[in-house]
């Protein structure tokens, strides 16, 4: 080891080993519930004290809100009405559309960073809202009409099939919403659409990817606010830079 790294290699040890302080674990990082949802690792409840560190990843932080738990993206917020810590899934559902019979999504979801991805149980629906012209072969949304405007839905992918209809020329707006498969019948999307849409979607969660080596040792990952920095919690209370495992720490 050259000398200049071999001192920085010293330093780090003795500012972890400072560092490391005396936590518990089952209090820390407590489950919590909000209404009837169990909030756990990674997940974690807001409270309305600013906190400064927290055990779980930082953008799982859920508000809680007359019992209904809500996660907020950055440009959406949507209801949390399920979490399956077995198979690492969340159901979320569009705010915006809550209790309308005939709901018209503005925006498409979008991931951005997240540790989030598409789960195999989602179905897309491709909208296509306040079309001027279509061909009248096509069953229009009988809900949503505007004038001489006519609004339109597909499984996405299937609008290609209508003789090269230009759809994004002729509509004011494709919108892409994503439903649970169980809840659609393909045969009936114009009338089905805005049930499955209140039942939501699914999404898998995955590492964060600051927190694998730590959850991998049995430590949970915490985040400091202010430091934008994150922690390993392990059940003996110790708190680590990266991991609990004894000699790679
Ligand atoms: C951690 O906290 C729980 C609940 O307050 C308590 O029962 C347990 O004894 C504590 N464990 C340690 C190691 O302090
Ligand atoms: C929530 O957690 C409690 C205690 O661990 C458990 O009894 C209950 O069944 C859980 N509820 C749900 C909806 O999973
Ligand atoms: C739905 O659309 C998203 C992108 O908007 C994509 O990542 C996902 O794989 C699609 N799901 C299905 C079942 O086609
Ligand atoms: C169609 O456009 C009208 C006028 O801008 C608007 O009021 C209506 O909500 C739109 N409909 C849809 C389904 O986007
Ligand atoms: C939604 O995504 C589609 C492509 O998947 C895009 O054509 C459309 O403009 C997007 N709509 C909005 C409102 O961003």
């Amino acid at each position: 080891m050259s000398k200049p790294f071999c001192a920085l290699f010293a330093l780090s040890i003795i500012l972890v080993t400072c560092h490391a302080q005396t936590l518990n674990t089952s209090t820390t990082c407590e489950p919590s519930k909000c209404g009837n949802l169990n909030i756990s690792y990674p997940f974690w409840k807001k409270s309305n004290t600013n906190v400064q560190e927290f055990c779980g990843y930082p953008e799982f932080g859920l508000e809680c809100l007359d019992d209904q738990a809500i996660m907020i993206f950055p440009t959406d917020r949507y209801q949390v009405t399920d979490i399956n810590y077995d198979i690492h899934s969340i159901t979320l559902l569009d705010i915006d559309v809550l209790g309308q019979p005939c709901p018209r999504a503005r925006h498409n979801v979008s991931l951005h960073n997240l540790p989030l991805s598409f789960s195999s149980l989602d179905f897309n629906l491709s909208f296509y809202f306040n079309c001027s012209s279509y061909p009248s072969s096509i069953q229009h949304i009988g809900c949503m009409k505007h004038d001489k405007y006519q609004s339109y839905v597909f499984k996405t992918g299937d609008e290609a099939e209508s003789n090269g209809f230009d759809w994004l020329r002729h509509c004011e707006e494709h919108v892409v919403v994503t439903v649970k498969q169980d809840e659609i019948e393909i045969s009936s999307l114009i009338t089905g659409f805005g049930d499955a849409m209140q039942k939501g979607f699914v999404l898998d969660w995955m590492r964060a990817q600051d927190c694998a080596v730590c959850e991998e040792s049995n430590g949970y990952c915490r985040f400091d606010q202010a430091t934008k920095q994150s922690r390993c919690l392990c059940s003996d209370g110790r708190t680590e830079a990266k991991s609990c495992k004894k000699g790679t720490r």
